[in-house]
């Protein structure tokens, strides 16, 4: 077999959900308006943990951000996707593939952090409420949002890099639908054990430890929703936790299953609808599960429809 140097190639071929004509029309749809709802929740929530003054706290800053990565998450890998299915041809530039990769490691790997960032904010807030202003104070904000941002893009500059030192022998046809990296790994014909290790290190740093972190951040906050005795008081508390748990067991459930499990090949399939959970649903509940849920976004949805600049006294006193 003749070898060829991965950054020679010009482009490949994705054979998305070509093994499913039946469903590919659905999908389509589907896919489509998961990304317009995503675009628009999302859009709406940035700008109002920008715009509304009330919302500036760190909890909705770092909404914000999460919106936004999420945005940027779903366009690398769904919007490629879409043009495809209306063009009819499945293929993807060089550099377009990279870019997809990149990004989708990226994101992926920046929500993991910031996610546990907004749980251990979470702990502050309930756990620790008289000293919250002074420990999570703008600057603290600042870095943390900026330290995830900067863990995300650094980690999945490695893996992208470690992957573009390979080579593949002839095969373009990517078993997926975007440019995943387990998907891209599948069609190297050279040791990629050193990759896998490379992988492995980073995936363990990104799961498994901040799904520890959050889940000591709920041991605290539970035990201590237990012990207000108001019942409005905690099921206040409550509803925002549960908001964050449902988007925390939604995200790392798939990237879990997708990234830290054994790479068998039946799993293939399987694989690219988890993605498509992974790359569509869990962007599109965010602002839907945080919005729908909490009374201070929505009245700040509202005042900005009705353009007005003050902040209800009932949303300044619930936090
Ligand atoms: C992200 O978080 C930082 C720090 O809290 C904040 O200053 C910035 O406005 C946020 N960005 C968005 C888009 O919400």
């Amino acid at each position: 077999m003749v070898k060829t140097n991965l950054t020679v190639i010009s482009n490949f071929i994705f054979l998305g959900f070509t093994h499913y004509p039946k469903v590919e029309i659905t999908l389509f749809v589907l896919c489509l308006l998961i990304y317009l709802i995503t675009l628009l929740g999302n859009i709406i929530l940035i700008s109002v943990s920008l715009l509304d003054s009330c919302l500036h706290k760190p909890m909705y800053l770092f909404l914000g951000n999460l919106s936004f990565l999420d945005i940027w998450y779903t366009s690398s890998t769904l919007t490629p996707m879409l043009a495809n299915f209306v063009s009819g041809k499945n293929t993807i530039p060089f550099s377009g593939c990279v870019a997809q990769m990149y990004f989708s490691l990226a994101m992926g790997s920046t929500e993991c952090v910031l996610l546990s960032m907004m749980a251990y904010d979470r702990y502050v807030a309930i756990c620790n409420p008289l000293r919250y202003p002074i420990i999570m104070n703008k600057r603290v904000c600042v870095q943390i949002a900026a330290g995830s941002w900067a863990t995300g893009c650094i980690t999945a500059l490695v893996e992208t890099v470690s992957v573009l030192q390979l080579s593949l022998c002839g095969n373009r046809i990517i078993n997926h639908f975007t440019c995943e990296i387990l998907a891209v790994l599948r069609l190297i014909c050279v040791d990629t054990s050193k990759v896998q290790l490379i992988m492995l290190v980073i995936s363990v740093l990104l799961l498994p430890m901040p799904m520890l972190l959050i889940c000591i951040s709920y041991a605290f906050i539970l035990s201590s929703i237990l012990k207000i005795s108001s019942v409005d008081g905690r099921s206040k508390a409550f509803s925002t936790c549960a908001a964050h748990l449902t988007v925390v067991v939604l995200f790392y459930g798939t990237a879990l299953s997708m990234y830290l499990k054994p790479s068998a090949v039946g799993f293939q399939e399987i694989d690219k609808f988890m993605a498509l959970v992974y790359a569509g649903l869990t962007p599109m509940m965010n602002p839907i599960i945080y919005s729908l849920r909490n009374k201070e976004v929505k009245v700040a949805v509202k005042k900005l429809l009705a353009r007005s600049p003050l902040c209800p006294l009932s949303a300044q006193s619930s936090e």
